[in-house]
This record gives C-alpha cells, sequence and structure tokens, in this order.
C-alpha cells in the first residue's frame, strides 16, 4: 500500500487501479468503460487522480491528451435543453478545445462550441452527437470523455426522453468500439440504473466494468497501522475492521473523532445507531409489512453469509425490495456477481440490530 499526497491531502492505494486506468487509456478505445462500485469507495476520487497526477501534471505528457471529465453532480438533467448545457459552453473566441496546437490550462468540465452551432444544436437543426464526432477526429490527440453519476439522467429516461439517453449511449459506442475515436468512461453507484439503461441499449458486446470497492482487510490494516503510527495511539483493529470495514470515509472520520482511545467501541456503536435509524425510517416510511419482513430476510442472510445473491427463482417481490433499497444505498448490488450486500460494514452491523 502506497499513501500519496492528493489537493493536499492524503491519498491511499488504489496501485491496481491506478495501474488499469493508465493501461486502458493508452490503449486504443474499443468499449465503453463503467466503473461501480458502493457510494464512498471513492470512484470519483480515483479518477480525479488519474486525470490531475498522472495524466495532466506533466505538461509534456499532458499535450497528449485531450479530457473532459463531467460531473452531473448536483444538477437537474430532465430534458435536452439542460442535458446541452451540462456538457456545453459557448464559446467566447475559438473553440479552444478543438483546435490541434496545444493549449496550456484547459476547461475539464465543458465543451466549447461556438455560438453559432451550439444554436443550431438546441434548436435541433444538427445533430448534437454527429457535431461532436466531427469535431473529435480534428483533435489529433488521445481522448477521453469521463461522465460521472450518470444516474442523473434517471430523470430524463422517466420525463419521456429515453430517445435521447439511448442516443447517447449510442454515441458512446460510436466513439469507443466503431471509430475508436474516444475513450469514453461512465461512473455511478446506482448499479440498478446502469444494469436498466445496459440492457436497455443492448450494449453487452461494447462495454468492459471495473469495480472499485472498500479496501481490503490486509490494506485496510496496513492504513490503520499507518495512522496509528502518526497519532501514537494503539487502536484495535479488528473491531474497526468488524463495524467499519475497508470504507475510507469512515475510518479518517474515526480518526479525527476519537479523542480518547478507550472510547472506541461506544464510538462505533454510536456510528452503527445513525444508520440503524436511517434504515428504519426507510421502513417506516415506504415499505408495507410484507415488505418489511422480506427485507428482514434477506439482512439476515446478508448477516450470516456476507451477501445475498439473486436467483432466477426469486420472487418479485424480493427483487423490488433489493431494487428499491439499493437505490436508497443500503444495499449495494453488484451487477456482475448478482450479489447484495450493505453499502458498507456499518449498514450490515446495522442489520444484525433490526433483530
Ligand atoms: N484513495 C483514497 N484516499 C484517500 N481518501 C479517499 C480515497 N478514496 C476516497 N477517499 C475519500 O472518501 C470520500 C468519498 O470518496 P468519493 O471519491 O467521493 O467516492 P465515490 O465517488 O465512490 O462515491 C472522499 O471524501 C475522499 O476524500
Ligand atoms: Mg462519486
Amino acid at each position: 500500500m502506497k499513501i500519496t499526497e492528493f489537493r493536499g491531502d492524503e491519498f491511499i492505494n488504489r496501485e491496481e487501479e491506478i495501474a488499469f486506468l493508465k493501461d486502458w487509456i493508452n490503449y486504443i478505445p474499443k468499449e465503453i468503460l463503467w466503473i461501480y462500485g458502493p457510494k464512498s469507495t471513492g470512484k470519483t476520487s480515483l479518477i480525479e487522480y488519474v486525470i490531475e497526477k498522472e495524466l495532466t501534471s506533466n505538461l509534456k505528457i499532458f499535450d497528449r491528451y485531450w479530457i473532459k471529465y463531467i460531473n452531473f453532480r448536483g444538477l437537474m438533467i430532465g430534458s435536452y435543453d439542460s442535458f446541452i448545457n451540462s456538457f456545453f459552453e459557448e464559446a467566447e473566441g475559438e473553440e479552444d478545445d478543438f483546435s490541434a496546437e496545444v493549449k496550456a490550462g484547459f476547461n475539464i468540465g465543458v465543451i466549447k462550441l461556438e455560438a453559432n452551432t451550439l444554436e443550431k444544436i438546441k434548436s435541433k437543426k444538427k445533430n448534437l452527437f454527429n457535431e461532436l464526432i466531427e469535431k473529435l477526429k480534428k483533435i489529433n490527440k488521445i481522448k477521453l470523455i469521463a461522465i460521472d453519476e450518470i444516474q442523473t439522467l434517471e430523470a430524463i429516461y422517466y420525463n419521456g426522453e429515453k430517445e435521447l439517453l439511448k442516443e447517447f449511449l449510442n454515441f458512446c459506442v460510436r466513439l469507443t468500439k466503431e471509430t475508436h475515436l474516444s475513450h469514453v468512461i461512465i461512473l455511478s453507484s446506482n448499479t440498478i440504473f446502469i444494469e436498466r439503461i445496459y440492457n436497455d441499449a443492448r450494449l453487452k458486446l461494447t462495454s468492459e466494468f471495473k469495480k472499485i470497492d472498500h479496501l481490503g482487510k490486509e490494506t485496510t490494516f496496513e492504513y490503520l497501522e499507518y495512522k496509528m503510527k502518526e497519532l501514537n495511539s494503539s487502536l484495535d483493529k479488528e473491531l474497526i475492521w468488524e463495524y467499519l470495514g475497508g470504507c475510507i470515509p469512515l475510518i479518517q472520520k474515526m480518526f479525527r473523532k476519537i479523542k480518547s482511545f478507550d472510547l472506541l467501541k461506544k464510538y462505533l456503536d454510536g456510528e452503527v445507531e445513525i444508520i440503524l435509524s436511517e434504515i428504519i425510517d426507510v421502513m417506516r416510511r415506504f415499505l408495507s409489512e410484507q415488505e418489511k419482513k422480506e427485507f428482514k430476510k434477506l439482512a439476515k442472510i446478508i448477516i450470516d453469509k456476507g451477501f445475498f445473491e439473486i436467483k432466477e427463482s426469486d420472487s418479485d417481490i424480493m427483487v423490488k425490495i433489493i431494487d428499491f433499497l439499493a437505490q436508497k444505498e443500503i444495499f449495494f448490488y453488484d451487477p456482475l456477481t448478482r450479489k447484495v450486500t450493505g453499502n458498507n460494514r456499518l449498514y450490515e452491523k446495522a442489520f444484525e440490530r433490526l433483530y
């Protein structure tokens, strides 16, 4: 495990994932890459780290890449117009991102288009995606479009703009598999949404999945030892692992909050109680008596086996509960293995207290 500096804070581990992404980006684009995993495992941090530290920190290398990282977080995207506005901005002078010459300092968020073109796209006189492909053809660099929090587009899906979403995914296929013009990386914790659009747009042969999970036990212990040395303290590592697993922000928070180390168990129990009231609140407000029973059954299996595996024979009600609780970020559903767990270890500790 390595700890490096990133934006004035520590950046833990992820060597394998960083190497994977660098490799991916330097190979010719052939598939869409979907990065998924429970919330707060560090998907956003990882892609930002790779872009900032590995791809663009050195100006010489920087010249090799054209990168757009767009994070939909906090945006309301429910229509064609808001979709366009989240991607594009009117260029004041030239469309700087598309010029072949090297420019220092680039805008990583939005794609700049000349006013006239943008207007035509907005009024649908020009096809947005065709236009983009023509532009991208002119950039003689390794290109990457990364889109974070893709589930924000869910509103588009339900607002009758389903076709726009399909068109967008089809565009991603054109960029990667068909023309090899640009890499496309899509990130989200919402695997229910990923699975739905993935199946809908029939992306099976054109996608690759990479899971970013909480840290494993060995790495977590290494990190705990490192922190304890730094703070000159000694804590029960097994106990921390039992309650927090390898969830980085939870462990970091614990080190910030705990003043006296005799209070570790009390602190961890307090954390479980907070999650427990969140779960009970969701159960009360949204689940029927029968659904509560089914949920408890699932929770029990997760406690006993470590996971619940979805089978064809499972009842519709079971599958619906899993969908719903995954959307509420209580469960995490892995679409590749079809296994369901708590979103992090604290949720599973809270499941134990449902009885
Ligand atoms: N490798 C890491 N090293 C240090 N901190 C991390 C790391 N990964 C995530 N974090 C911290 O955990 C928090 C959640 O990470 P984030 O990237 O937002 O997760 P995600 O995008 O998977 O939901 C952030 O505050 C970030 O600082
Ligand atoms: Mg994120």
